[in-house]
């Protein structure tokens, strides 16, 4: 066996029902001034925010709020984030993705500057210019189950100047505590539980098929993949054991992609959410995921190969011999992508023909470790073909 580090999550989480109540003390041992972050509309109609707040009363935390979260944060999000603030000690996060990250974001601005920041300043950290050794904690409370941003060190932020979605991070943006209440969770719409879950399964599996795998990595993926193929469809139907499960398997990508890093179906996601910020993350993944997976396969090694067969049987696909079955794999992903309803193609989701080489480069210039983390090695000129196959 090869030389390996596995350097898990420092979350401390709190699993189960009705357990957002416990937000409050959760949140109490890190300071008595909160800054919450979350969205207007879906935490205030739920009543979940309400419950929030009044956990956070009980366990005498006095906290601003911040609800103007956009379903793709820009620098411009965050500097509102953290205008609205008041030198608060620790931040909660209540929401999905969107809400996670740029609440992380704000925590490292709180911590690293003091007050607000520039946009500029920001952008700094976002772009790689300068490394994440600070942060003030994060108390997660995800909406929805798929982003892994609860235990994770990574945020989404989108240059609004400069068309680049990008993905930056480091330890201190690893959340300290998270509370996963699938009560919550089960508030999300079916197309939410689709391509949240469908983040989730790419995280694990991507991962597990990465160059920077490891062993634990990857038990910890093959059974989310599992627990996908079992759990995913009923989710979407707002089946409630389905949902609990889900929440496990969210946590289990945020592991997943925090210590193995996520391929190019990521990268080109995010070249796409570039171009595109109205496409949600989860139907960008599952538009390119496929050909992703027949360029691997096609291109890989043995033990790719190997890889990916293991993955279509999780998923419930005929396989025989691993390595010679791999080619199922493409078809397992969209069998599930059909059966969830996320999207199958770039064209249904508005994308012109004429972006695919600007996307590409995007994803190169902008997602360069995941590039490289690819199990194949994938050129710009690949990344066109597969895009272009996606279409
Ligand atoms: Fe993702």
């Amino acid at each position: 066996m090869e030389d390996f580090d596995y350097n898990h999550s420092r979350t401390e989480l709190h699993f189960g029902r009705g357990r957002r109540e416990d937000v409050g003390d959760v949140t109490a041992a890190y300071g008595d001034e909160a800054h919450l972050v979350t969205t207007r509309s879906a935490m205030q109609e739920s009543g979940v925010l309400d419950d929030v707040v009044e956990s956070l009363e009980e366990a005498d935390v006095s906290s601003s709020v911040f609800d103007d979260v956009d379903p793709n944060p820009t620098l411009k999000t965050v500097v509102g984030c953290v205008e609205a603030s008041d030198d608060p000690e620790v931040v909660v996060a209540l929401g999905g993705g969107s809400v996670l990250d740029t609440a992380k974001t704000a925590a490292l601005s709180i911590a690293a500057f003091g007050g607000t920041p520039t946009k500029e300043q920001v952008w700094d950290y976002a772009s790689g210019d300068l490394s994440v050794d600070v942060a003030a904690p994060v108390v997660a409370v995800p909406s929805t189950s798929g982003t892994g941003s609860h235990v994770d060190p990574w945020a989404v932020v989108t240059n609004e100047e400069e068309t680049a979605k990008v993905g930056f991070g480091g330890r201190p943006l690893v959340p300290v505590e998270a509370v996963v209440d699938p009560e919550i969770a089960m508030h999300m719409p079916p197309e939410l539980a689709a391509r949240t879950g469908f983040d989730a399964f790419c995280h694990l599996n991507e991962a597990f098929v990465s160059t920077r795998n490891d062993p634990v990595t990857d038990a910890l993926a093959l059974r989310g993949v599992e627990e996908v193929g079992n759990h995913l469809s009923d989710s979407v139907e707002g089946d409630s054991h389905a949902r609990d499960e889900m929440t496990v398997v969210d946590t289990l990508g945020g592991f997943c992609e925090t210590t193995a890093g996520v391929i190019a179906t990521h990268a080109l996601a995010h070249g796409v959410g570039a171009f595109h910020p109205e496409v949600a993350h989860g139907d960008a993944l599952a538009a390119v995921a496929a050909e992703v997976v027949d360029y691997n396969v096609e291109n890989g090694d043995d033990e790719t190969k190997r890889r990916y067969g293991m993955l279509a049987e999780r998923l419930g696909a005929p396989v025989a011999d691993r390595k010679l079955d791999a080619p199922l794999a493409g078809d397992a992903f969209r069998e599930l992508m059909e059966d969830v309803g996320v999207a199958t193609s770039l064209s249904e989701l508005g994308v012109k023909e004429a972006e695919i080489e600007s996307i590409a480069a995007n994803a190169a210039v902008y997602m360069g470790p995941a590039i490289r983390a690819n199990p194949t090695e994938i050129e710009k000129d690949d990344l066109v073909s597969v895009l272009e196959k996606a279409y």
